[in-house]
């Protein structure tokens, strides 16, 4: 298993959307792995496939370190497909570990389904609320070329704008490995 260095806002992969996986073969086995591994080197509760330089439609989600969710077992998700939303919203604070340091309010969907493929091959179908709903969509967002400042109002944007441009010159202090401009 390896920590593969995170990208970060302003590298282009991370605007592009992913290809579907053909076959969930070894290859995207040590990718998930080492998916993983980066994320909880990083102290993240979800990881994109493009934040470690793979366009592939792959997230990982691991909530269990959160306070209230210790029983949400970790879950890959291979070709995701959001079934679903609830009109009903939620505004909650959002981080990114492809957006050191920044945090936002960003509202979503409080309730989805989303359907995958396990590591099996097997199609998924689950529900999904509240924080675990919320990672889902924030990585589904990656895999669509979306991030945190394209969810918000334009107004949070333009508060948000220093910070993105620091992100993208790597002026920021990161505790994890993160790729070179
Ligand atoms: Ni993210």
């Amino acid at each position: 298993m390896s920590i593969i260095p995170i990208t970060v806002y302003g590298d282009k992969i991370l605007r592009e959307v992913a290809k579907p996986v053909q076959q969930v073969d070894d290859n995207i086995i040590q990718i998930i792995r080492d998916m993983f591994e980066t994320m909880r080197n990083a102290s993240g509760i979800g990881l994109a496939a493009n934040q470690v330089g793979l366009s592939e439609k792959i997230f990982v989600v691991d909530i269990s370190v959160v306070e209230g969710y210790e029983n949400y077992k970790p879950v890959v998700m291979i070709n995701p497909r959001i079934l679903d939303k609830s009109e009903e919203l939620e505004i909650f604070e959002e981080g990114c570990l492809s957006l050191p340091n920044l945090r936002a309010d960003v509202e979503r969907p409080k309730i989805i389904k989303v359907s995958y493929l396990d590591t099996d091959e097997k199609e998924q179908e689950i529900e999904a609320n509240e924080l675990f709903a919320r990672v889902i969509l924030h990585e589904y967002d990656h895999l669509i070329g979306k991030m945190i400042p394209d969810r918000v109002s334009s107004t949070v944007k333009k508060r948000l704008q220093n910070e993105l441009y620091d992100i993208r010159n790597r002026d920021v202090k990161v505790d994890y490995p993160i790729t070179e401009k």
